[in-house]
Order: structure tokens, then C-alpha cells, then sequence
């Protein structure tokens, strides 16, 4: 077994969980005792996709703890990431009278561990919670932080609260029989983490790029924990995004932008994706980064799957969307560029037309922007 500590010791903020990674579920009755909790009761959270591959293997590895184990099955989709959807699992959990010491398990992606995280932070006030993500993206980023929330309407993660979980165990042996596209999208936050803060693991994923699409297990394993660990560093550093933690955001203004306008039927890493290409192709353009760093991201990109256009929406169309996202700051954009591959930096200064530009380009297909300068 391999894990971490991810940990903050502070008068106001206050938490330290391991991250676990293991092949199956069988040791998560050790790790749930290690971790101290005190249930009598717990409620695995899932979806109607997840439920049919992993409810019964998490509930036979509870089986020994002799825990009174409940189940409660969420229908699948960010369109169902909602305060209704939470609220029936409020209704359930008070008809089985779960109580302050009970503990929630989030078995699924990214839009399971949100909602099931929320429902712990706001359920009596707070209960504990422990995720175990079964996507490439819930485990290499949404997993790990405690981030938890809902849309409202097409605003995404608008209501949500910080809550951290107890713990995060991930088993790496899911991630071999997941779809394609999930894959893919997975890899768009994958591809993220490098950039923000390690450029020797994006150039391993460069090196690795045939291991990984062919889901090698150890490559996975290795390339899901350097994710774990860059995102461990930021959080602990600043858990409720005062400051370093928007660089987690990058690439994420106007893939958020676009996942906005193409109603959520693009999935989230595709998304990024995008975001990512668009705000490297910026970072060019300020003369941030060189031509051939540019020219890395794109290629890793397409290696990927990863979209660098999108089709049916407007330049301008993508703007006015970026305007409603949190990471507005005072009217202003809080943009996150690149200082060098392995080096994010938060811009306040990006206008509409700097965005304008570089979206006017890169969306044109050129392979390049006209404008940009050399910089070495
Ligand atoms: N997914 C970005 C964050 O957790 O801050």
C-alpha cells in the first residue's frame, strides 16, 4: 500500500487525512480504523453507473467492520448535481436516523464525491466523510482537497462549502475499464498538474505517453500520485483558495466558459482541456513562454484526446460566459498563465481583448500565433 499525509495543523483550519492508493477494496476496513472514525453506520453515496461496477465490492470489503452498511444511489450526470438531489439524500439519511458520529463514503467521480461531500458538510452540521473516486479525474484532482458543492442551474459549483474527508482511498485497478472519454478527461487535469507546478513530470508524461494509453499499471499508479502529491502541496499551502490554490484553476476560466455553454455535455477534463491550449496560447503571447513549450502542450494535448477547438460557439459567446464564474475578483478576471512549463501565476490583468485575441487565433486552426514574439 502507498499513501501520503495530506495535512494542515491551525487555529482556524484544521485537518490531516491520508491518501491511499491500493489495488481493490480490500483494505479499506484497516484504513477507515486507522483513520479513527467512530460510525456505527455508514451510507455509501454513489450513481446508477458506479452502482452496478462497485457497490457490492465496497460493501463486501465492509462486511468484517460489522457496521450497519446503507446504500443510496444518485441518478448519474452533472445535470442531476443539484440542491434537489441533496435534499432526498437529507430525507434518506434522517429516515435512518443517521446520527453526528456516522460517516457518508463517496463511491464514484467527481460529481458523486461534490454532492456527497456537500450532503457531509451541511448533514447535522457536519459529518465525516471518506471518498473513493473511480475516475482518472476524481482521483487525480477532485478527490483530494475538499472542495464539495452543486451547480445552480448552469452555473457551476456556484453553492458548496471547503469540507475535508477523513480520507481518501482510491483503488488504481478501476481505472483499466474506464471509458475512453473518461480517460481522456481524466487526463486533462493530469496534464494540468504538471503544468502548474512540475515540469519534470510533464516531461515524464511526454516520455510515458504509450504506457499510459495503454493503462500500464504501474504508470498509472506513479502518474496518479505525483498528481495527488502537486495537489497535497497546494492545499495544504492554502485550503480555501485565499491565494496559491487558484493556480489549481488553470486552464479552467474558459473551460468552465465552455462546459457552461455546451450545457454540460462536454465532459469537465475536455473542457480544461481547451482552457488549457487557450491559456498557454495567451501565456505565448505575453511572451511567458517559448514557442517550443507551446508547441509541447498542443502536441500532448492532441496525444490525449483533448479537444483545442470547440465547435458551434462564438469567441464572444465564450467571454460573456467567463464573466459569471467564481473566479471573478472585483469585476476582474483572476487568470491563471504560466511562467514556464512547472510555473503558474495568477494575472489580474487580462482584458477582454487579450482574450479576444488569443481565442480569435487559436480558434482560427492556425498551428501558431502570428503575433507572438520569440522567447527564449
Ligand atoms: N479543482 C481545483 C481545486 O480543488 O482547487
Amino acid at each position: 500500500m502507498e499513501q501520503i499525509t495530506i495535512e494542515r495543523k491551525g487555529a482556524e483550519i484544521d485537518f490531516s487525512y491520508h491518501i491511499v492508493w491500493e489495488h481493490g477494496f480490500d483494505h479499506l476496513p484497516d484504513c477507515l480504523s486507522a483513520a479513527g472514525l467512530p460510525f456505527q453506520k455508514v451510507c455509501i453515496i454513489t450513481d446508477t453507473n458506479v452502482e452496478k461496477l462497485y457497490l457490492d465490492q465496497v460493501k463486501q470489503a465492509l462486511a468484517p467492520m460489522n457496521k450497519k452498511v446503507f446504500s443510496y444511489v444518485l441518478p448519474a450526470g452533472e445535470e442531476h448535481k443539484n440542491l434537489n438531489e441533496i435534499q432526498k439524500i437529507y430525507g434518506f439519511l434522517i429516515r435512518e436516523h443517521f446520527e453526528r458520529k456516522d460517516l457518508l463514503i463517496a463511491l464514484g467521480g467527481g460529481v458523486v464525491g461534490d454532492m456527497t461531500g456537500f450532503t457531509a458538510a451541511t448533514y447535522l452540521r457536519g459529518v465525516d466523510f471518506v471518498q473513493i473516486p473511480t475516475t482518472l479525474l476524481s482521483q487525480v484532482d477532485s478527490s483530494v482537497g475538499g472542495k464539495t458543492g452543486v451547480d445552480y442551474d448552469a452555473y457551476k459549483n456556484m453553492v458548496g462549502a471547503f469540507y475535508q474527508p477523513r480520507l481518501v482511498y482510491m483503488n488504481t485497478d478501476v481505472l483499466k475499464s474506464l471509458p475512453d472519454d473518461q480517460f481522456a478527461s481524466g487526463m486533462g487535469e493530469v496534464l494540468k498538474s504538471g503544468l502548474i507546478r512540475n515540469r519534470e513530470f510533464y516531461e515524464w508524461i511526454d516520455a510515458y505517453t504509450e504506457e499510459i494509453l495503454e493503462k500500464d499499471a504501474k504508470t498509472l499508479d506513479h502518474m496518479v500520485q505525483e498528481c495527488c502529491k502537486i495537489k497535497a502541496k497546494v492545499v495544504e499551502e492554502d485550503p480555501k483558495e485565499n491565494g496559491v490554490r487558484a493556480i489549481l484553476n488553470f486552464g479552467h476560466t474558459l473551460g468552465h466558459a465552455v462546459e457552461k455553454l455546451k450545457n454540460f455535455t462536454m465532459l469537465h477534463g475536455h473542457c480544461v482541456g481547451f482552457g488549457t491550449v487557450a491559456a498557454a496560447w495567451m501565456s505565448y503571447q505575453k511572451g511567458l513562454i517559448p514557442k517550443e513549450d507551446l508547441d509541447l502542450i498542443l502536441r500532448l494535448n492532441e496525444t490525449f484526446s483533448l479537444p483545442s477547438q470547440v465547435s458551434d460557439l462564438s469567441v464572444e459567446e465564450i467571454i460573456t460566459a467567463t464573466k459569471s464564474d467564481k473566479k471573478m475578483e472585483g469585476g476582474h478576471i483572476r487568470f491563471i498563465l504560466l511562467n514556464g512549463i512547472g510555473n503558474a501565476v495568477i494575472d489580474r490583468s487580462i482584458s477582454d481583448e487579450e482574450m479576444r485575441s488569443a481565442l480569435q487565433e487559436f480558434m482560427s486552426g492556425e498551428k501558431t500565433p502570428a503575433s507572438a514574439g520569440d522567447v527564449q
